[in-house]
């Protein structure tokens, strides 16, 4: 099967039901995506598919033939960072930073579904990915943060 990654195609020969997230770190070497329950609870595994955020571990790599991902790895460049992880970087966001890919990942689909979240529509979607360090405040001042340089650039 097909599947375009961070803007590359990639042919890859894998059983139809295995994880999207296991084609990403061990087919594709992609080990920015994070596994974490394997069951949809966590978000640690939070990629883009065709421009929205879906949990890899729950998405078979059958359904992912000939869709676009974007991974932690192609959000940004490190010459051109995403608002989202400059506005992480700038408000030290990361504690251990396992869960921070999918928090990156999630809170960049966040900001295209709605560009002026309040702290409530930040904290019920950001909420949905599990830090166990709490850096939620965090993530919700960085959130604003990249919500504002969006709306200027
Ligand atoms: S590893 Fe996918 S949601 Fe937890
Ligand atoms: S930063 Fe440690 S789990 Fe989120």
């Amino acid at each position: 099967m097909k599947l375009t990654v961070n803007g590359t195609e990639h042919e890859v020969d894998v059983e139809d039901d295995m994880p999207l997230l296991w084609v990403l770190r061990d087919e594709l070497g992609l080990t920015g995506t994070k596994y974490g329950c394997g069951i949809a609870q966590c978000g640690a595994c939070t990629v883009h598919m065709d421009g929205l955020a879906v949990r890899s571990c729950q998405v078979a790599a059958a359904t992912a033939d000939g869709a676009e991902i974007t991974t932690i790895e192609g959000l940004g460049t490190p010459a051109a960072l995403h608002a989202v992880q400059d506005a992480w970087i700038k408000h030290q966001v990361a504690q251990c930073g396992y869960c921070q890919s999918g928090q990156i990942m999630q809170a960049a689909s966040l900001l295209d579904l709605n560009p002026e979240p309040t702290d409530e529509d930040i904290d019920i979607v950001m909420g949905g990915n599990l830090c166990r360090c709490g850096t939620y405040p965090r993530i919700r001042a960085a959130v604003h943060d990249a919500a504002t340089k969006l709306k200027e650039a």
